[in-house]
């Protein structure tokens, strides 16, 4: 009888010492991750869509690092708890997407870091804010960062400094800040890449007698000297003659290995019917002889990358097919034939961009699917989400077999419709799983 007290304060002793002991082990372990995570004096933080905020976000780090501090540049999809708790000084570079929107990279952190409280007051952090002044929202995920991280009880090391379209005086103001905690005032302002000089070789319109705007084709070629080097997924800038503070961005259709850069461009009207700045001069004004200045801009979410040899599903719309083709025709020429186009426009008669090239790669095998959407040839309006939605068990096995997923073309309707698509036939964990691992990536406008 006076043995069973004693077995169960033994048997309790002994739960409570592996209790214990299982809690020290899990302490060491998040310790662990968290010391990991602190590998540097400093992170630098972007949240980037087309790699502005990437670009500024080295170039402060490399700033740092003159000062002799030492400094991590991530990827704000990198960071999760651990990393925050881990984390002493950081330097946020974030843009803007959408109408006030978080960029894709930061669609996780957003949705579900910044839904949450965390106690950060150990922080101290600065945010530079990119975006652009037409929006109603400026800089509106930039802000909301700031306000985010002040909230936590994070420490301001300066106030969050706003750039509207790349501003040299903020981006100075910025490298003033970053220089005085690097302990270095004497460095270079930074400099925007230059411009070079090019012009257009040929120019056709790709959808006579559309509904739609003209869409035209442009070949261009340095006026002198080599062609640089791009990959597929690149961006190039083009500065129009009317406002050459504020370049424009249009995604490159080709390789270099074609010997010319080509974009295919719509032509924008205003609302008082004036062409676009940059559409305008590309797809009329600028004649055969005229500089058109352009520079070339490494879009890293948007090259193949690391889903190089994974299979391809390519969905887009309208000019976005330039994206696209950079992509599949970097594809083809590797041999690599599992690739699969969605692709949508107005009406087939006028609208089918080009269409030769893309059925002969179909019926060499070189696309394995081409699934056209033509809004307009039927009663009911039909669009690539709309195929996409037919196609669902198709979608789902090429996932399961690996495939990547790119987008490219409207932000408006477009893009929102294939993504609320994708989360419908996917489920939104495996989607936002596949944007996580950098399989489902997006240049969208
Ligand atoms: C990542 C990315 C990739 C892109 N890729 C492509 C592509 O491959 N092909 C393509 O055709 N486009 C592409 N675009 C869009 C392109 O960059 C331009 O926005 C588009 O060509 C319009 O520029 P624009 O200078 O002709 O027109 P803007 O002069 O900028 O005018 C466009 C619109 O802005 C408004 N606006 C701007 N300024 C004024 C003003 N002063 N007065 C009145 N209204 C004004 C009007 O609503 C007008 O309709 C891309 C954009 C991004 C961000
Ligand atoms: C489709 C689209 C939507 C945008 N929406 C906004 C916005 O709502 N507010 C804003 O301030 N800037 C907006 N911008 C401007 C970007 O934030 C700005 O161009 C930024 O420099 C891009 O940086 P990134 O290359 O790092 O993505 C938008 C740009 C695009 C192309």
């Amino acid at each position: 009888m006076t043995t069973e007290p004693l077995r169960l304060a033994g048997a309790l002793a002994f739960i409570l010492g592996w209790l214990g002991l299982s809690f020290n082990m899990w302490r060491v372990h998040r310790n662990g991750r968290a010391a990991e995570a602190q590998d540097a004096d400093w992170l630098v933080v972007h949240a980037s869509q087309t790699g502005s905020a990437e670009a500024l976000a080295k170039r402060s780090a490399e700033l740092l690092a003159t000062g002799g501090l030492a400094a991590n540049t991530v990827c704000i999809s990198s960071l999760d708890r651990d990393r925050l708790a881990g984390a002493t000084r950081v330097l946020f570079v974030a843009s803007t997407y959408g109408e006030g929107d978080a960029p894709d990279t930061a669609a996780q952190f957003a949705g579900r870091l910044m839904a949450a409280g965390l106690d950060l007051s150990h922080l101290h952090y600065a945010v530079l804010a990119l975006g652009d002044r037409n929006y109603a929202n400026f800089c509106g995920f930039g802000r909301a960062l700031d306000a985010w991280l002040a909230q936590q009880g994070a420490t301001r090391l300066f106030d969050r400094i706003d750039v509207d379209r790349g501003d040299a005086t903020a981006l100075a103001a910025w490298q003033h800040h970053v220089g005085r905690l690097a302990g270095t005032m004497d460095a270079p302002d930074w400099d925007a890449p230059a411009y070079g000089d090019w012009r257009i070789v040929a120019r056709t319109l790709e959808n006579p007698g559309s509904a739609g705007a003209p869409l035209y084709r442009i070949a261009l070629a340095p006026a002198s000297g080599a062609l640089p080097d791009w990959e597929a997924g690149d961006l190039a800038q083009v500065s129009p003659p009317s406002d050459p503070e504020h370049p424009r961005e249009y995604s490159i259709a080709s390789l270099p290995i074609e010997g010319r850069l080509e974009l295919l461009v719509r032509l924008q009207r205003r609302e008082d019917g004036s062409p676009g700045a940059a559409s305008g001069w590309l797809c009329g004004q600028a004649a055969g002889g005229d500089i058109v200045r352009l520079r070339l801009r490494a879009h890293e979410r948007f090259r193949l990358g690391a889903n190089a040899q994974r299979p391809l599903i390519a969905i887009g719309n309208g000019s976005g097919l330039a994206g696209l083709r950079g992509l599949l025709k970097a594809r083809i020429a590797k041999g690599q034939i599992d690739n699969w186009l969605l692709f949508g426009e107005r009406n087939q008669i006028h609208d089918f961009l080009l269409r030769d090239e893309l059925q002969a790669w179909r019926d060499d095998g070189q696309l394995a699917h081409l699934d056209l959407a033509f809004s307009r040839d039927q009663a009911e309006r039909r669009y690539v989400q709309d195929v996409l939605r037919d196609r669902a068990d198709r979608l789902r096995a090429w996932v399961e077999r690996g495939a990547a997923i790119y987008v490219c073309g409207s932000l408006q309707g477009m893009a929102g419709g294939v993504h609320e698509a994708l989360q419908a036939i996917l489920g939104s964990a495996q989607l936002d799983a596949l944007a996580q691992e950098g399989r489902y990536r997006r240049d969208v406008y």
